[in-house]
Parts: C-alpha cells; structure tokens; sequence
C-alpha cells in the first residue's frame, strides 16, 4: 500500500471567536478577536494522521478561492498528499466556531463545495482507494458519497466512520464500519430512539451494544475527558485518557479517529489503538484551533 490512511470529507475554513458565553436567541455579546484556521473534519483528520507520521491521501473538494488554497497549503505543510482534492463548484466550506472558556466549542457548518463531493468524485478516484490500506469517512459530505466510498475500497482495506454530523446510516455502511467512532449524542441520532437506554442518560456500553447489533462491525464511543469504550463482539473495554488542561476541544476528535485508523491499519488491536488515539485526542485539546494543535508522534510518547 502507499498509504496508510485515505481520509474521504470535508475541509472548511474555521472562523473562531472565543466567548464568555454564548448569546441566547435574540442576544448579542462580544468576543474575541476573529481567528481563521484551517478545519473540517476530513482535513482535519488527513493533517492529524500526517502529522503523525502515517503515509496521508485526502479525497475532498475544496472552492476556487482564499479559503480553498489555506486548506490546500495545510495539507501540503503536514505532508499529505493533495492529488486527491477537486477545486471549485462552490466556495469552500465554512465553519462558524465559538470557543468558551472552557474550551468547549459550538459549530455551524456551512458546507459550501463540501456538498459537491460526489459519487463521481469518488470513482474518479479509484487510483487512490486501490493504493489505500485504510479509508476514513464523516458526514459533513453527502451520505451517497460516503456510500460509494464504502463500495470503491479495495479487497482488504479497512473502514472507518465518525458519523458526524450524526443521522441515521445505511444498512450497507453500517455494515462496513470497522470501527464506527462516535460520541453519545452521536450514538442516539444514529440509533434514533431505539439504542441503549432510549434516553439522555449515560449508557455508552448499552449504545456500543445496540450499535453493534444494528450491524457496525466494532464500536468507539468517545467519552471526552474519560477517554473512550472500545466494543467488539461480545466485549467493551473503558480506555481511560490522560488527564490534560483543555483549551480547545476542537478537532480532538478528528485527530482521535484518525490515529485510531492510522494504527488499526498498521495491525495493532482496537483497544491499544484506542490507548494511543486518546492520547493524541488529549494532546489535541492543550491548544487553541483544530490542525495547529494536533501532535507529532514525539509529543504523544511526552504526554
Ligand atoms: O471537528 C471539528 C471540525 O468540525 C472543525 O474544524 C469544523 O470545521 C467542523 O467541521
Ligand atoms: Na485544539
């Protein structure tokens, strides 16, 4: 394989304000200066597995514009490899981010050429699926893309999903989900009412449990700042994360699941995985902005 991560979604623009609080409807506040980084959940998990040391492709569509080419440089800086990236169609997405004080983030996603990732794209690039020992997906892209992303991997190639923005899956890429990482209030969207508890209360064994009864070939729940729940046939093992101070949640996620792929695709089992890719996550949330802050694989053994 020439690479060990094949990252199919989205790239925004992320336009970040912090803020003592959120308005309510009607409101106004102030916030911070304005803060433009490069983001999306797919661009986010290319560059986190990049930075890492993992050979890096990313499939996504950016817009012919300021923001397009900031993601385009990012990506080349991390080292990924870009051959895979359509330009135009529409402006690039957008993210409106609010970051409170501690570190929690709010995100609106104007998808923007994100939405203009097709079938065809994916097809088109057939070269890069057949090159590709793992592929990851989210859902900030349209759910057919994702499909067909499902069905151009190669014989033997692992899938991996962080179905976010959470909606309900098709049997056959739920099927296909090896992992599927995923936080609670994700877990309820995709199990509508019926998974775990049916509630708001915590049960993540109980949604890793229904999950995987509806058809995911494994399971992650991510816990925050308790680490994750790693669910396979008849077991679920807690991973416990290292304690970190957070500045800014956003994009832990993405570098999570993109280590977890990153190392699943180098043979290592779902929980040693998940041991790693915590840390990466935790290491992620000690600074501000998605990409700047994921680690090298130095700075994770240091954690
Ligand atoms: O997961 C974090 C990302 O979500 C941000 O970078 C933002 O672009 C949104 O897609
Ligand atoms: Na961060």
């Amino acid at each position: 394989n020439d690479y060990d991560l094949l990252v199919v979604g989205s790239a925004n623009a992320d336009l970040v304000i912090g803020v003592e609080r959120r308005p309510a409807p009607g409101e106004t506040v102030l916030g911070s200066d304005l803060a433009v980084h490069p983001g999306g959940k797919g661009a986010n998990q290319a560059v986190a597995a990049a930075r890492l040391g993992a050979r890096t492709a990313l499939l996504a569509r950016v817009g012919d514009d300021a923001h397009g080419r900031l993601l385009l440089d990012s990506q080349r800086a991390a080292g990924v490899d870009t051959g895979g990236v359509r330009v135009g169609g529409a402006p690039t997405g957008v993210a409106l981010i609010t970051v409170d004080p501690s570190g929690d983030n709010s995100i609106v996603v104007s998808p923007g050429a994100n939405a203009r990732l097709t079938p065809e794209d994916i097809r088109d690039a057939a070269g890069l699926f057949a090159r590709a020992r793992v592929v990851s997906a989210q859902l900030e892209i349209p759910l057919e893309t994702v499909t067909e992303a499902v069905r151009a991997r190669a014989a033997g190639s692992r899938f991996v999903l962080n179905p976010s923005p959470p909606r309900p899956l098709p049997a056959e890429v739920l099927a296909a989900c090896d992992p599927l990482v995923l936080n609670e209030h994700e877990a309820r969207f995709v199990l509508g009412d019926g998974g775990g508890d049916g509630g708001d209360g915590k049960d993540p064994e109980g949604r890793a449990r229904a999950l995987l009864a509806l058809g995911a070939r494994s399971v992650v729940v991510t816990l925050g700042a308790e680490g994750a729940l790693v669910a396979e046939g008849g077991t679920a093992v807690r991973v416990p994360s290292p304690r970190v101070g957070a500045v800014d949640t956003t994009g832990a996620g993405d570098a999570f699941t993109a280590a977890l792929a990153w190392r699943l695709g180098l043979g290592e089992d779902l929980a040693t995985a998940a041991a790693f890719a915590v840390r990466v996550g935790a290491a992620a949330v000690t600074k501000e902005g998605a990409q700047a802050s994921f680690p090298t694989a130095g700075e994770v053994a240091a954690l």
